[in-house]
């Protein structure tokens, strides 16, 4: 399908947090990862379909959306999952925040690479875990977890690893090896990992691909 995406779609006078932020100032709000193209045909007339029937009560769970996920996995990564492992929330922020809640006690820390994402420790700070930071260091043109540079910041009461991949705001998809170290890591310290994958399909490197931490 051709895909116009030089048409301008003015969003100013919405409601849009991005382009409300800075409203007024001499701004390009490029902030956060909200484009403003429009969504494509087939988006629109579903929602649209679904408005005009007009009843908005308690929806099940999609389950021809848990079988394509299924195949999505096994087609790209070679990945085998199973539905029961599937759990649909309504965005991947909301998972951040179950996660620390789900897998870590009130007295446990969660290890979050720094920086990131905000949300990440947002996620920390509201749910009152400690948080020890992992620095992201510069080798090589690639913006890397330094675990080595992490072992003085721990405490002993770790539980649960933020891992962002690729990393917002380093840009980079880790390969194997690195994704090992980051096992070795999280072996080494009995923890448990929280992985966010959102922007696994925006690699730019030909011929890279993503790799599921969990298929490791
Ligand atoms: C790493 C990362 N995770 C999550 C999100 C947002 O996820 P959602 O809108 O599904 O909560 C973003 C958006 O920029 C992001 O960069």
């Amino acid at each position: 399908m051709a895909f116009n995406f030089d048409e301008c779609i003015e969003r100013r006078h919405s409601d849009s947090y991005k382009w409300q932020k800075y409203a007024g100032q001499d701004v390009i709000p490029l902030w956060v990862a909200d484009t403003d193209f429009r969504s494509p045909p087939c988006i629109i007339e579903a929602l649209r379909a679904r408005v005009d029937h007009g009843v908005f009560g308690y929806g099940m769970s999609p389950t021809a959306l848990g079988d394509i996920f299924i195949e999505r996995m096994r087609e790209r990564y070679q990945w085998d999952i199973k539905v029961e492992w599937l759990v649909f929330l309504p965005g991947l922020v909301s998972g951040l925040h179950l996660a620390v809640r789900a897998l870590t006690e009130a007295a446990e820390a969660v290890v979050i690479p720094n920086p990131i994402y905000p949300p990440f420790r947002a996620a920390a700070r509201s749910a009152g875990r400690q948080q020890r930071l992992a620095p992201m260091r510069l080798a090589n043109g690639r913006w890397c977890v330094d675990f080595a540079g992490t072992d003085p910041a721990l405490a002993g009461d770790e539980r649960l690893l933020m891992l962002c991949n690729p990393h917002n705001p380093g840009g980079t998809a880790y390969r194997r090896e690195e994704l090992m170290q980051h096992l070795a890591f999280t072996q080494q310290h009995d923890l448990l990992v929280c992985s966010d994958e959102i922007h696994c399909d925006l690699l730019l490197t030909p011929g890279l691909r993503h790799i599921p931490f969990a298929s490791l």
